[in-house]
């Protein structure tokens, strides 16, 4: 059990696994470059499962996650860390990469493509056989601890190249791709995540696949397994699964008129009568 209560103490949580299930090999991948202390590249659309899978390796290898998201601003520093002024002292403080780093945690670098190629450069010397970060400010370079691993991610729908990655350390990560799982696995993931039935999950991944299989649709993203859990999840809250539909996917995946009645007409095709 997950929760439990200590004398007359405050009541402590266990960490419960967080829920992934796998589709393919990801797992096995995953676990033998964590035993080679390899970085890995996670590629897949968003909503797909990579954060929720980062996170359930976290959990099984033991080590704590450190998540950094990458945006166009980040500079070094916001990884490396910084010299702040506290109460009259210069003090040094670790940036998130650097912490993970001396902790020996798997840090899992969101979205790092955002960032520009000069924030970049400072894992380039971690994702390869050095495995170490040059903390230029402090004039020291330091070792990765045992358990450290760098795993980015990215979504190759709307970032088709890792420009910011040089070739030569790209080739040092291995790559993992996550996709949409097929349509048993999926209505078994949107059931369990929104708390709705079986049945019902599996319309909304029928409505999902209609979607992903449509061809040539103006659309940005297709709909995601996180948006079919956010459309169960309003159906759990007692919304008609049609409504749920039209609001949780069909308004959220365009909003050209034309894009949303065609989409609207395919989830009243799909989806049950109520
Ligand atoms: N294989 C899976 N097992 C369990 N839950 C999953 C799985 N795939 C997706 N989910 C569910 O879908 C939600 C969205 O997944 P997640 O946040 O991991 O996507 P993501 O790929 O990180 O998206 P983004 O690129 O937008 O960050 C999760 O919170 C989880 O509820
Ligand atoms: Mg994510």
């Amino acid at each position: 059990m997950g929760q439990y209560r200590n004398g007359a103490g405050p009541m402590r949580v266990a960490q419960e696994a967080p829920f992934y299930r796998a589709a393919g090999d990801e797992a096995e991948v995953f676990r033998a470059a964590a035993g080679g202390g390899l970085p890995v590249l996670l590629k897949g659309p968003t909503g797909c499962g990579k954060t929720r899978f980062v996170q359930a390796m976290a959990h099984e290898l033991g080590r704590e996650l450190i998540t950094i998201a990458g945006h166009e601003d980040m500079t070094s520093a916001d990884l490396v860390g910084r010299f702040l002024l506290k109460g009259g002292e210069t003090v040094w403080v670790d940036g998130p990469l650097t912490r993970a780093v001396r902790q020996g945690a798997l840090c899992y670098l969101d979205e790092v493509v955002e960032a520009r190629q000069d924030t970049i450069v400072v894992i380039h010397p971690l994702a390869d056989h050095r495995r170490e970060l040059a903390l230029d400010r402090l004039g020291t370079t330091l070792p990765a601890a045992d358990g450290f691993q760098l795993v980015i991610s990215y979504n190759p729908g709307y970032q088709s190249v890792l420009k910011n990655i040089k070739e030569s350390t790209r080739q040092r990560f291995v790559a993992i791709e996550l996709g949409f799982p097929p349509a048993e696995i999926e209505t078994e993931i949107v059931a369990r995540e929104a708390g709705i039935d079986v049945r019902t999950a599996g319309d909304l991944v029928r409505l999902g696949n209609a979607i992903r299989n449509l061809d040539g649709a103006p659309l940005r993203e297709v709909s995601s397994t996180r948006m079919l859990i956010l459309a169960g999840a309003l159906v759990a809250q007692g919304l008609g699964l049609r409504s749920a539909a039209r609001s949780a996917i069909v308004q959220v995946l365009s909003d050209d008129p034309d894009v949303v009645h065609a989409l609207g007409e395919l989830a009243d095709a799909v989806l049950p009568r109520p």
